[in-house]
């Protein structure tokens, strides 16, 4: 009898454990995904990549949007080693080429430590030019923007 009711309440919990596993795990179709708004993409897939937008040739620079954007880039970028050993960008737009090159030079600000002390050489920080430039494309927005910037600080207004 004793034996009886300690199995009945060891299977009754096996139960339990079974059902809020289910619960918690409850999927169909797969382990998880993730839902953005380049599409859906579940977990154990490899979503291909979106096909690579093209950059123009001719293109002028599109105004910044706001005060302390880093501006879009202007030119095409592929093959641009930015690398422990090399830095393309910084060939045509460091202080020192970008005289020779015609590019507009890095800001002061790509220079300074997060403790905004001067550094001789680009900050580590501003080193992976990529991670805030991006080349400026014909793409549509993934989502409708109202934005508008004050009238007193357009950043294009001395422009
Ligand atoms: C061969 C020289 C050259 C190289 C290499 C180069 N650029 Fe440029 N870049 C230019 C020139 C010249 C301009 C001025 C606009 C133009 O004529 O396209 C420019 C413009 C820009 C601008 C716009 C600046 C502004 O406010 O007007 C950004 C940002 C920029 N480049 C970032 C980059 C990044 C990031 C890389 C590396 C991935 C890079 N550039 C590599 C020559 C170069
Ligand atoms: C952490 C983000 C970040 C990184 C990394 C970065 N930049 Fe910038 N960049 C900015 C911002 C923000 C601005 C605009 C405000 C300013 O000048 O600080 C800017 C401005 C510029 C400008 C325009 C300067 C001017 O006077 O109008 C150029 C050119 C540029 N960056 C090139 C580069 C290059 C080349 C690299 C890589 C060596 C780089 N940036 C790395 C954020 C970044």
């Amino acid at each position: 009898m004793k034996h009886k009711i300690i199995f009945t309440s060891l299977f009754s919990t096996a139960i339990l454990m079974a059902s809020t596993w289910a619960t918690a795990n409850d999927n169909p179709g797969g382990i998880g995904g993730v839902h953005s708004l380049r599409g859906d993409a579940e977990l154990e897939q490899t979503r291909p990549a979106d096909p690579l937008k093209k950059v123009s040739r001719q293109v002028s620079k599109l105004d910044n949007n706001f005060v302390g954007q880093p501006p879009m880039i202007p030119h095409h970028i592929r093959n641009y080693e930015i690398s422990m050993n090399a830095n393309k960008c910084l060939s045509c737009h460091s202080w020192k080429q970008a005289k020779e090159s015609g590019a507009v030079k890095i800001s002061v600000t790509h220079y300074q430590n997060r403790s905004d002390q001067i550094l001789s050489d680009v900050s580590p920080r501003r080193y992976f030019c990529v991670q805030c430039h991006v080349p400026q494309v014909d793409a549509k927005p993934l989502i409708k923007n109202d934005f508008k910037e004050v009238e007193s600080l357009r950043p294009n207004s001395n422009d």
